[in-house]
Formats: structure tokens, C-alpha cells, sequence
């Protein structure tokens, strides 16, 4: 019975163990969690969403209350067309987060950052190409774009140095999104080193209507290959959402794809950047308590655990301080959303808004808890102690279960000799 030890991934030149491990903002993904997978020969991402909020909580800038100062007469107005990003802070803050993570690298694994195109922070083009341009110059192994068709993204890094030599990939959940992307860059002579395959299954946004539940990895996955085959493209692929198990992983590597990538087993671990109260209620999620729904403002379904607290808040938009959801003309579907709650409450103390987050605000705090549709399984992949709580895993147990785990087993840790988590 095979392992995926058996596998290996090859991007380029670098031989790694097929286990990358996704990109989850904001600061989820932790610097820590990626470093995990680099030391253990994977692949781990740290994520640039909110980066000003992860360097000003991790490194102690203070960029979002300079920003906030700056446009704080703006905050009654319910227009925010003027609230920029001032792209020097964002190319210092992305930086910082790269070079500070990439200096602690041991091992001879990577680390990407996960760039969402949907963080449109009022001015697209220009702030995805510095967000971009500045985890290149502070040495970043490779960037996965995501969260976006990012047809026009390969182009705005085209002149950078390292555009050749740095691994870039995307995420796509459909042959058409992949054959439009490979469309839109054929000019530049540049392939993706690799293409994350990811299906309904995955945790945050989903490349899929509210109809996900009708596709199945596997089959967008054969698909793909077939067609890469018919036109003699040979860029590895690496599946993501719902490989539970180190078999479920060997399953797409039998199939042919590179890797694989995972995210919710590592929800749980210690080097997670989640607070530990959150990780204890992504274990006790049961399957009925998570939910598809359509209340980011992105417009993309998302999947989360029904009981965040962040769901029918009613917090003012916040954009003076964050907005990184703001269109290119400075609009977001929550600040629609609040006005209409307000203006058909007038008297009210506390509105709720149930239709739409201030996601911004929400994930910074960790009050929005997305999560992959098996997050229900978490449970059966540790201990409980007497109290009740759950022990967390280290992200070298969770790595090391998937590389070396056979029939559809999950090993359970170390009964842990301390009681606190
Ligand atoms: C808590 C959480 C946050 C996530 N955030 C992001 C994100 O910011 N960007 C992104 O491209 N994918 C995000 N994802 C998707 C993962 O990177 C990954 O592709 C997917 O969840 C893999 O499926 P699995 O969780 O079933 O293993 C997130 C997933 C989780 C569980």
C-alpha cells in the first residue's frame, strides 16, 4: 500500500514531499505554519491579506491607526471612494512579513504567499502589482494567486527580475478558468509552475456557485489532466479541498497530480494563527454547523462555522482602517447593506445585517471562522482531555500523518503530559 512518501513534488528544480500546505488570511496561515512545512521538505504559504493589520500585530507598526487618522473625517460618510492605500506602506508591510518569515526558513521546502485577487483595496491593479513586486524583492520562494480569475496578474509583475525565476502558480476550479488564464498570459511566454486544482470542498472562497455541492474534485481534476494531455502541457498539478487522510492524498497522486494541498487538518495546530478558544470551536464543529453561504462581500460563496459571531453583525463599515474589500471605485456590498439596515432602523443602538459581513473587520478579529467541509472530522484526529477541550496537534504530527499514513488512517498524538493547550 502506497504512502505519499512514495511521492515526490518537482516544481522546477526543487524535489519536495507533496504536501503544500494553503494559504489562509488573515494570518492563519501563520509564519510559523509555513516555516513547519518548509523544515519537513513541503511546500507551506504565508498569506498577504491585511498584511498592515499582521505586521502591526506581529512586528508592532502601527499602520492601520495611520491610516485611520488619516481619513477618519471620512467615517460617517457612507462614500469611500477616497480612502486609498498608500502603496509605500503596503510594499514595507508585505516586506517586512516576507523577509522576517524568510529569514527563519530552515529546510529545503518553500514558502509561497497566497495573494487574493478579490482584495481589491480601491485601486486593483496597483496594489496587487506592489503587493506582488514587494514579496519578490524581500525573497519569497513563490506566489499562488487566488481568489480571482487574475487574468491581467502575470503581466503586472512581467518586468520584475525575479518573474522568471520565482515560482508562480494559481488556483482555478474549472478547465475554463485555467484554459482563460493560460489564454490571457500566452503572450508573455511564461507557464504557471504549478495550478492548484481546488474543489467545493475547500475552506474560504469558493471558485463555485451555491450549486458546489454538484462537483467533485476528482473528476475537475481528471479534466484537466485530459485536456493538459491533448495539448501536450505538462505543468503539475496539485489538488486542494478535502484531502482528509494521507490515502485520500495518494489517491490524486496515483492519478498523476504533483501534490497536494491542504488546509483545515492544520486549523487545529498549534503553529496556526488562529486564537486557541477558535481552534477549540473548529473541533467541536459538527457537520450541521457549517454552512455555505453568500455574505462576503466578494460576491464568492464561503464556507464558515454557522455560530461566528461575526455572522448579522452589524459593526459600522470600517474601511477607513482596513477596506480592503473596496472596488475600483471605492464601493463594497456590506456598506450597501449596512445603509439599508440603518436607514430602516433609524432609532436603533445595534443593527444586525444578515445578508452581508464587514468581512474586513470580522477576519481580522477571528470572528468570521471559515473552515473546510470536513472541519467535522477534526474531532477524530486528537484527543479530548476530561474537560471536554480538545489537545491541539503540532503541525509536524499533521504533516507527518499525511506523508506516512496508509489506509484511510489518521493518527491520533501523544497523550500530552501538561493539561494546558
Ligand atoms: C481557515 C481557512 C482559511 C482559508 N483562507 C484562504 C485564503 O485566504 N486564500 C485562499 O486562496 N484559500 C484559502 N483557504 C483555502 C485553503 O488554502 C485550501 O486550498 C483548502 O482549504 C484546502 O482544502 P481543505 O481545507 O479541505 O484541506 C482557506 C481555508 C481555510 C480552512
Amino acid at each position: 500500500m502506497k504512502r505519499l512518501d512514495d511521492f515526490r513534488m518537482r516544481l522546477g528544480r526543487n524535489e519536495l514531499v507533496p504536501i503544500m500546505i494553503g494559504g489562509m488570511g488573515v494570518d492563519i496561515s501563520s509564519s510559523d505554519l509555513a516555516l513547519e512545512a518548509a523544515r519537513l521538505g513541503g511546500v507551506g504559504h504565508i498569506s498577504d491579506a491585511m498584511i498592515k493589520t499582521v505586521t502591526d500585530r506581529r512586528y508592532k507598526t502601527k499602520y492601520v491607526k495611520a491610516k485611520q487618522a488619516q481619513y477618519k473625517y471620512n467615517v460617517e460618510s457612507s462614500d469611500k471612494s477616497e480612502v486609498k492605500f498608500d502603496l509605500g506602506h503596503l510594499a514595507e508591510a508585505t516586506q517586512m512579513h516576507v523577509e522576517k518569515t524568510m529569514s527563519r526558513k530552515q529546510g529545503s521546502g518553500l514558502v509561497f504567499i497566497n495573494c487574493m485577487e478579490k482584495l481589491t483595496m480601491n485601486a486593483p491593479k496597483e496594489t496587487l502589482k506592489v503587493r506582488m513586486s514587494a514579496a519578490l524583492d524581500a525573497g519569497i520562494d513563490g506566489i499562488t494567486l487566488a481568489a480571482g480569475l487574475h487574468l491581467g496578474s502575470f503581466a503586472l509583475i512581467e518586468d520584475h527580475p525575479r518573474f522568471r525565476d520565482a515560482k508562480l502558480g494559481i488556483i482555478v476550479s474549472s478547465l475554463r478558468a485555467l484554459q482563460l488564464f493560460l489564454k490571457k498570459n500566452s503572450r508573455l511566454n511564461r507557464l504557471p509552475d504549478y495550478v492548484v486544482v481546488e474543489g467545493p470542498l475547500a475552506g474560504g472562497h469558493l471558485g463555485f456557485g451555491m450549486d458546489w455541492a454538484q462537483y467533485d474534485l476528482a473528476t475537475i481534476v481528471a479534466e484537466i489532466m485530459a485536456w493538459m494531455k491533448s495539448e501536450n502541457l505538462d505543468i503539475p498539478l496539485i489538488p486542494a479541498g478535502g484531502i482528509f487522510t494521507g490515502s485520500d492524498a495518494v489517491r490524486f497522486a496515483e492519478m498523476g497530480a504533483a501534490g497536494v494541498q491542504v488546509a483545515t487538518r492544520f486549523t487545529v495546530t498549534r503553529e496556526c494563527g488562529l486564537p486557541d478558544d477558535v481552534k477549540q470551536e473548529y473541533f467541536r464543529a459538527d457537520e450541521d454547523d457549517i454552512e455555505v453561504n453568500q455574505i462576503s462581500p466578494t460576491g464568492y460563496p464561503m464556507r464558515m462555522i454557522k455560530s461566528s459571531p461575526g455572522i448579522g453583525d452589524g459593526i459600522r463599515p470600517n474601511c477607513e482602517a482596513y477596506g480592503y474589500l473596496l472596488d475600483a471605485s471605492g464601493k463594497c456590498a456590506y456598506i450597501d447593506s449596512y445603509n439599508r439596515e440603518v436607514a430602516a432602523h433609524p432609532e436603533a443602538k445595534r443593527i444586525s445585517v444578515m445578508d452581508k459581513t464587514c468581512l474586513c473587520t470580522h477576519m481580522r478579529n477571528f470572528a468570521i471562522w471559515t473552515c473546510g467541509q470536513l472541519t467535522w472530522r477534526l474531532k477524530d484526529t486528537t484527543l479530548q482531555r476530561p474537560d471536554g477541550s480538545f489537545q491541539l496537534l503540532t503541525a509536524e504530527h499533521v504533516f507527518k500523518d499525511y506523508q506516512f499514513s496508509t489506509g484511510g488512517q489518521v493518527q491520533r498524538p501523544e497523550l500530552e503530559a501538561v493539561a494546558a493547550a
